[in-house]
């Protein structure tokens, strides 16, 4: 009995020094999105102007977690946004947004528009303004694959726990919110809800309540969850995954 227990209390603290690991070395996208309704070629003015965006980005973003802009008009116009999830520290948010930009010439390098997202954030840009539109195309689920054992009760967990930290979120100005739960005497349920800060308000409690709706279908019954989209995100684990 303690040997096994001692082995299960390993596995949360096994998962964290992963992620250290891989977010000190090169860290992977979750997703990615290249957008195929148009293309540039390479030195035109839209080329010229996605490149000044992205390097905007990538200087506004760390200082308050999030950054939108334009650069350029008419047809050559790039609008983009970049987020850094908000228990980031300036220094990984840099880093993070740095890696978006990368993986983003590299994997989509002549499309107008893409997106991809990261543990620690998500880049999106596109040949016309997205802002302040719920994005319900771009949209993912992420799931453990473990199963609990009563998965009736703790989906209503899960989704009362996101449900209540989306009436918080939505009134924050960061448009975030996070807390936990007990589901039984040895089970913590630690959420997080957040949005991209172009939402308004309203908007941003439709599409957490979107995604809230959309998660038993992703990883009901499953220790873990996340629908992770273009203008939102949830998430639930029954490890602490935060580094406030
Ligand atoms: C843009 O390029 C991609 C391949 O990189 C291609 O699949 C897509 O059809 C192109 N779109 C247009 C509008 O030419
Ligand atoms: C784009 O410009 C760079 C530097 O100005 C040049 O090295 C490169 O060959 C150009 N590429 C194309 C396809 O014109």
């Amino acid at each position: 009995m303690s040997s096994s227990s001692g082995i299960l209390s390993l596995l949360p603290l096994l998962c964290f020094s992963l992620l250290l690991h891989t977010t000190a070395i090169e860290a992977d996208p979750l997703s990615h999105v290249c957008f195929n309704s148009a293309n540039f070629t390479a030195n035109s003015s839209y080329d010229i102007n996605l490149n000044r965006l992205k390097t905007n980005l990538y200087d506004q973003t760390p200082g308050w977690g999030f950054a939108l802009g334009s650069v350029g008009s008419n047809q050559c116009q790039a609008f983009g946004l970049s987020q850094c999830r908000a228990d980031v520290s300036f220094q990984d948010c840099q880093t993070c947004v740095a890696e978006a930009k990368d993986a983003l010439n590299k994997i989509c390098p002549y499309n107008k528009g893409g997106i991809v997202w990261f543990d620690n954030c998500l880049l999106k840009y596109l040949d016309r303004d997205f802002f302040g539109q719920i994005d319900n195309e771009n949209k993912f689920c992420l799931l453990n694959v473990n199963s609990v054992n009563d998965p009736a009760s703790f989906n209503k967990k899960v989704t009362d726990l996101l449900s209540q930290l989306s009436l918080r979120a939505y009134v924050n100005p960061r448009l975030i919110a996070y807390g936990e739960t007990m589901f039984d005497e040895s089970t913590t349920i630690y959420g997080l809800v957040d949005c991209t800060r172009d939402l308004s308000n309203d908007d941003c409690k439709k599409c957490l309540h979107e995604a809230i709706n959309e998660l038993p279908s992703c990883s009901g019954g499953k220790k873990g969850g996340r629908i992770v989209g273009g203008s939102c995100h949830v998430r639930y684990e029954i490890y602490s995954f935060l580094n406030f």
